[in-house]
């Protein structure tokens, strides 16, 4: 049988990604121009910026990656590109260059959702796995906070998502009154290791049914009580504040997640992906807490946005013959059940 190469690019926000994956389990090459210096000085991403920065390195991590997977354009199978949710004049970039990629060379585009290329990064062969269904995966990043059912591959149901800030924007807006360099959850989870939970932040919607989350209120809580300390001339541990902050998000993200697999005690695996999936206290409750069941959480390289992972989902539509023209557009606020639709 004739081999499928997918080239697959990722552009929604800070990282100009191309990728190349073989028969849909071989990741020949995940090419990552990463836009975090530029960004830094800012405290956040600057979308503007972020789409300079993909105008300007698009073609060539396209040609990194046809070099470094050794691979002709003529073997391609496909080209896949993420069309939201993400940055609309990132995700642009990435989705004009895929298209006229694809009109040049007489290819399928397929179009993918950024949040299923996370959840499908699990099912990558360094993830350590193949994604047994129906699957539940917490999908957590700077963006976005959901949870998500999987009857069956590619059937994305979301079932809960957060009310206001995504995890990651949590990290990075309290690392930003720390004094913290963007982003800082790693360093947050860093510091989480070493203090006490002290302070005894909220944990919002805990216990309420349903699966959505609120990480706004812990936030302002965590400002509140830097600011007032200031105010008062009073030291505050940073230390303990992050563990404390640490210790109140896990709590929230390991009582929903055991919530609804309680709810859906049919579910074989369990997938956390995104980048907070980086996080080392996040990966040690999971193991302690969840024994029963498979958890997948991918290696630190494929938790952050790439393109390897969107290839990983593009697969599953390569299978279904799911193509779209290309007069398709890119759909900044794109969610799962939004997709539905289209
Ligand atoms: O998925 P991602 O690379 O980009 C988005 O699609 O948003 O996620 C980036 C987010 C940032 O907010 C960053 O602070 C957070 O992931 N992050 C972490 C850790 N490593 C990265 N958050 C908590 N703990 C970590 N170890
Ligand atoms: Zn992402």
């Amino acid at each position: 049988m004739k081999d499928i190469y997918i080239l697959a690019i990722e552009s929604s926000c800070d990282e100009t990604s191309v990728a190349i994956l073989k028969n849909g389990n071989e990741l020949l090459t995940n090419i990552i121009a990463t836009q975090i210096a530029s960004h830094k000085r800012f405290g956040g991403v600057v979308p503007e910026i972020a789409s300079r920065h993909h105008t300007e390195q698009i073609s060539y991590c396209i040609e990194a990656a046809l070099d470094s997977a050794e691979v002709a354009v003529e073997e391609l199978s496909a080209v896949a590109v993420t069309e939201g949710p993400g940055l609309v004049g990132a995700l642009l970039v990435g989705m004009t260059a895929a298209k006229a990629f694809a009109w040049a060379h007489g290819l399928p585009l397929i179009a993918v959702n950024h949040m299923a290329g996370h959840l499908m990064a699990a099912n990558l062969p360094d993830s350590d796995g193949s994604i047994e269904y129906p699957c539940l995966a917490l999908l957590v990043s700077g963006g976005h906070t959901e949870l998500v059912y999987v009857a069956s591959e590619g059937d994305y149901k979301k079932i809960g998502e957060t009310r206001d800030d995504a995890v990651g924007e949590a990290y990075d807006k309290v690392g930003r009154v720390m004094g913290l360099t963007y982003p800082s959850g790693k360093l947050i989870d860093e510091m989480a290791h070493q203090g006490n939970d002290i302070y005894n932040f909220p944990r919002a919607m805990i216990k309420e049914p349903g699966y959505e989350f609120s990480f706004s209120g812990l936030k302002s809580a965590f400002i509140n009580l830097v600011h007032n300390a200031k105010q008062k001339g009073e030291p505050l541990d940073k230390v303990d504040l992050a563990t404390s902050f640490q210790a109140a998000v896990l709590d929230i993200l390991m009582a929903k997640t055991k919530a609804a697999l309680k709810e859906y005690p049919e579910i074989k695996t369990l997938v956390v992906a995104g980048g907070v999936a980086a996080n080392q206290g996040l990966r040690e409750r999971l193991a302690q807490e969840i024994t029963d069941i498979k958890v997948i959480v991918p290696p630190l390289r494929l938790c952050g946005d790439n393109a390897g992972m969107i290839a990983a989902a593009a697969y599953t539509e390569y299978k279904k013959n799911n193509f779209v023209e290309l007069t398709e557009n890119a759909f900044p606020s794109l969610a799962f059940d939004v997709m539905d639709e289209y």
